[in-house]
């Protein structure tokens, strides 16, 4: 692909038939909005400038775009006239703009990169506009591809369509890629003397034919160009996705063993020669390096995992754990915000959060960093082959010494210094005898409370 590149996403429809308070273009697929998988693709194929027209709560549709590209700009459009007229709200954004502009749709989010590229190389082979279209039988409401051959002559769509357009299996999934001068000099064009009165995007192929402008199509599957109109196919969207996910992450060379039990986020980046087993789930911003282990029933979201580091089974990482090379996180530890460095260990029962954890530090069954005090939240640091003992409390803000134990049991308010042992619990007293008189005066009452009862 040799020419610039921008991006203009339409999503100011409302969605109604997501019958919601949330515009649709925010509703998650992937655990991302779905407006993300469409601006993904933009930068995947390195667009220099990405215009999102938003309209219905375009607000909410600005912040959340601004969130995963904060150089995207938003184009508003007040009243949703078509999508000709969508597209026309980028006209200022992309006056300076020199190079190829590409129309993609909040709602349609499976488009490839490859795709995408796939139409820039038919527009370098000369075609001025470039549409996307897919096979489909019956097209239902879907516009049709007229062709001559390999030229695009007309787009019809289906309620302004004649019979035998209608025959046409050949389908317009709506994305188009064009020179900006020529798109939006196509665009002035368009009318809306049509059976829903609207500036149809799609006329700009009868326009260009026309002035003797050459059109062409480029066809993708029936996913890549799929629209997500209600919440039963943003469902059957999302298992689509899964199944892709796991086929590309299977495909990289990563063990599943139950992929259809294992769930991705749309950014979930997992290494080679990963295992993960069954019933993991992936929420958004996760990497997992080479040789790391996940074992069953995990749940990991913002988390960072290091080559070889083992992980669960029922392990919980929350937003901000890195856990370090050889670390070892076991069954029932929640991690938020804390650092495990190389070969760290916490084994069972734990919660570590805000705190750091030293290189071969051993933390027991039963921790827990105390980190919040109802208002502020304190860090706990542990110090590099720091051994804690079972169910110590760390009331943090508190410093654990290198090379320094707790006992089990402990609640630790001070900072324990390196090489020391902190202590902080009930000194333990034996009483000679005292069990089997306790027992007695027992078997005696049970004895005596029988009796009454008769
Ligand atoms: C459009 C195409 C049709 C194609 C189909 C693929 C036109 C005229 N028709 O039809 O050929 O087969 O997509 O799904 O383009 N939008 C705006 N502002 C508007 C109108 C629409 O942002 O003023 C957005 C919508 O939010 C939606 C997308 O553009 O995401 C498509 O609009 P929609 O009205 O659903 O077009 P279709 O009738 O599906
Ligand atoms: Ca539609």
């Amino acid at each position: 692909m040799t020419q610039r590149t921008a991006v203009v996403i339409l999503a100011a429809g409302k969605g109604t038939r997501m019958a919601s308070d949330l515009p649709k273009v925010l509703h998650p697929l992937g655990r991302a909005p779905m407006l993300y998988h469409s601006m993904r693709a933009a930068q995947m194929i390195e667009a220099e400038k990405t215009i999102v027209v938003a309209g219905h709560k375009a607000e909410a549709v600005r912040d959340a775009a601004l969130v995963f590209d904060d150089t995207a700009e938003i184009a508003v459009q007040k009243e949703q006239l078509g999508t000709g007229h969508a597209v026309d709200q980028a006209r200022d954004a992309l006056k300076a703009f020199n190079g190829d502009v590409f129309v993609l749709y909040g709602d349609t989010p499976f488009v490839s990169a490859d795709t995408l590229i796939a139409m820039a190389e038919k527009r370098d082979t000369g075609a001025d506009v470039v549409i996307l279209g897919f096979q489909l039988a019956p097209p239902h409401s879907y516009g049709r591809l007229v062709m001559n051959g390999d030229k695009l002559t007309k787009i019809a769509e289906a309620k302004d369509a004649t019979d035998k357009e209608l025959e046409i299996s050949f389908c317009n999934s709506g994305i188009v890629c064009a020179d900006r001068e020529t798109l939006f000099d196509l665009i002035t064009k368009i009318g809306n003397d049509n059976a829903n009165g609207e500036y149809y995007l799609t006329d700009i192929v009868a326009i260009a034919n026309e002035k003797g402008l050459t059109c062409g199509a480029v066809e993708c599957s029936e996913t890549e160009a799929l629209g997500i109109n209600s919440r039963q196919e943003l469902a059957r969207a999302e298992a689509l996705f899964q199944d892709m996910k796991r086929a590309e992450v299977i495909e990289s060379g990563v063990t599943l063993l139950a992929p259809e039990t294992v769930y991705f986020a749309y950014d979930t980046t997992i290494g080679r020669d990963v295992v993960i087993e069954e019933n993991v789930v992936f929420g958004p911003n996760v990497t997992v390096e080479s040789g790391a282990h996940i074992k069953a029933f995990s749940h990991l979201e913002g988390a960072h995992v290091s080559k070889g580091a083992s992980v669960g089974p029922y392990a919980r990482l929350r937003p901000g754990a890195e856990i370090g090379e050889g670390a070892f996180v076991g069954n029932f530890v929640e991690v938020k915000n804390a650092q495990f460095a190389e070969g760290a260990k916490a084994s069972h029962l734990s919660y570590i959060g805000d705190a750091s954890v030293g290189k071969d530090a051993n933390i027991g069954a039963g921790t827990i960093t105390c980190n919040y005090d109802g208002v502020l939240k304190h860090h706990t640091e542990i110090g590099e082959r720091a051994f804690i003992g079972s169910n110590s409390a760390l009331v943090a803000p508190v410093r654990i010494g290198d090379d320094a134990m707790t006992g089990s049991g402990s609640v630790i308010t001070k900072d324990v210094p390196a090489e020391a042992l902190g202590v902080g619990r009930a000194r333990q007293e034996n009483k000679a005898g005292f069990a089997t008189k306790l027992r007695q005066k027992l078997l005696a009452m049970k004895e005596k409370m029988k009796k009454e009862q008769g």
